[in-house]
């Protein structure tokens, strides 16, 4: 059978720019990269955060500082949205796991709803995080 859509098979590195990825592969490789950055770095910080707030009062008050700067806060608000992406994702991933919604669209639906719901909770968070609300 012919078809006039374009048919990609393990693309070519000159194929990139035009290849459209479906939604369901954003959410993928984001969570792949969440995954990897909140490992290698959510978790170290955390661990040293966790470490300076108990050490002295000296270091607390320092860390309370720290936190305060409002590239910081930028900076652990994009560790939060990496955070929510990749647990939304995951669950995403363990109710497919169950063959539950892998049909075409109700993967796109549920791959969309995963961005919407982790950008409007990082929303929210961003707005707690800058005093806003
Ligand atoms: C509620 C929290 C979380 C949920 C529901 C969750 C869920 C999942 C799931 C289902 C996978 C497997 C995806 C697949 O089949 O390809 C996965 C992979 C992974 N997770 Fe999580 N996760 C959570 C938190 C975390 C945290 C806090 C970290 C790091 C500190 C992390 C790091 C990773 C990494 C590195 C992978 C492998 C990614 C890949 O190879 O694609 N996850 N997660």
């Amino acid at each position: 059978m012919s078809t006039s859509r374009p048919q990609f098979r393990n693309i070519h590195i000159t194929q990139i720019l035009g290849y459209r990825l479906p939604l369901a592969g954003i959410v993928s490789i984001l969570h792949r990269v969440s995954g990897a950055v909140l490992f290698l770095f959510g978790l170290p910080l955390m661990l040293y955060a966790l470490e300076q707030s108990l050490v002295s009062e000296m270091t607390h008050a320092n860390l309370a500082t720290a936190l305060g700067h409002p590239l910081v806060k930028l900076l652990a608000l994009g560790l939060i949205w990496g955070f929510l992406h990749h647990a939304i994702a995951g669950v995403r991933y363990l109710v497919l796991d169950l063959h539950i919604g892998t049909g075409r669209e109700q993967a796109k639906s549920s791959a969309r709803l995963v961005l919407i719901l982790s950008l409007a909770l990082t929303a929210v968070v961003a707005l707690k995080l800058f005093g806003a609300i």
